[in-house]
């Protein structure tokens, strides 16, 4: 594929979306997209909230849509975004896993890209997170690299046990390898299935509440490298009420436990300028989409079930915008 630099798609890096979240309290929102509906859900959310977005592409995401139509599909993503209003896009690979894939992303239109060696012993994650520095900023493409392990199993990422930041790293991690922004581990996972219910407490609803995340991690961090901005990854929810739409339409999903959004605010308020959100997109989806089946045994046309999937992704973005991130008013949203 012809080489193209994201600036010729319309794309915006991190670096000023990272800055003015940074200095204005709130955290950028960073979306997962494998497929249209997503992709325009999570546009049509961010300009009418008048958010910036950063959308993501996991490895896994390459695979199932195809690198060539992901860029086109960003490049309409960006037209689209421009026919409503105007906010700043950036393209970012998720969860990087090779120099190799992170060079291809950049040749192909990322404005940011995240190398994850935060498996690698620490030497060996700062020489791949420098390599891929090298490449992309001579290109003015952000980095985000990740030290400490999260814990929980997606497709392609899968830790069997976590393990939080170390702060006494950070410094040096960030000044070796020049990276942008920091993913760090202070008890966030991935996936729906966060804690185990023994470690969690009732609450009066019967609901599980999780252990708290570990702020005096980040704040110790926060004191090490003031003003760096800080990823959180397997920032998810799990909201309440699509687990439950889902069982009440069909679905098994026990003990799904997530990050209680008051947390989510509180990380958002401090140098955490970036939060992952994939997880509760998919169960948003798959609880309007069980309804549809369920109440329409008969229905076997796409749009009758991907366009409400699509209407129930809309709503949950715009409640995350306004309610959790903080990200939402923070640009222009008219052209
Ligand atoms: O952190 C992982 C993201 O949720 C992407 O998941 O690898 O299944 O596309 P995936
Ligand atoms: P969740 O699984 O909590 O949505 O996290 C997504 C993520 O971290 C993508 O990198
Ligand atoms: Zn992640």
């Amino acid at each position: 594929m012809k080489t193209v630099s994201y600036r010729s798609l319309g794309l915006s890096n991190t670096g000023e979306m990272f800055q003015k979240a940074f200095t204005e309290k709130y955290a950028v929102p960073a979306y997962n997209f494998n497929n249209m509906e997503q992709l325009q859900a999570i546009i049509a959310a961010c300009v009418q909230t008048a958010s910036p977005v950063i959308l993501q592409v996991s490895g896994g995401a390459r695979k199932y849509a195809d690198q060539t139509l992901l860029r086109y599909m960003a490049q309409g993503a960006v037209a689209f975004a421009r026919r409503m209003g105007t906010i700043p896009i950036a393209l970012h690979l998720d969860h990087g896993d090779s120099f190799e894939l992170a060079k291809s992303c950049i040749d192909s239109g990322f404005s940011s890209v995240m190398i994850d060696g935060s498996h690698f012993p620490f030497e060996d994650n700062i020489a791949l997170s420098k390599r891929v520095v090298e490449y992309a900023h001579p290109r003015n493409v952000s980095v985000e690299a990740e030290l400490g392990v999260l814990a929980g199993i997606e497709d392609e990422v899968s830790h069997a046990q976590s393990h939080y930041t170390n702060p006494e790293d950070v410094e040096e991690f960030s000044g070796r390898t020049g990276v942008d922004s920091l993913a760090i581990s202070i008890g966030t996972s991935h996936g729906a299935f966060k804690f185990k219910p023994q470690d969690c407490t009732l609450n009066a609803d019967g609901v599980l509440v999780p252990p708290s995340l570990r702020f005096d991690i980040l704040e110790e961090i926060e004191k090490r490298i003031p003003g760096f901005p800080i990823v959180l990854h397997g920032a998810s929810s799990v909201v309440p009420k699509y687990v439950a739409m889902i069982n009440q339409y069909g679905g098994r999903l026990e003990a799904a436990v997530g990050i209680p959004e008051e947390q989510l605010r509180r990380a958002a308020e401090s140098a955490v300028c970036k939060i992952n959100i994939d997880s509760d997109g998919r169960l948003a989806m798959t609880a309007a989409i069980r309804k549809v089946f369920a109440e329409n045994p008969g229905e076997f046309d796409p749009r009758k079930y991907l366009g409400p999937a699509r209407a129930e992704l809309i709503e949950l973005i715009k409640h995350k915008n306004i309610n959790v991130l903080g990200s939402a008013g923070r640009y222009p949203a008219l052209p």
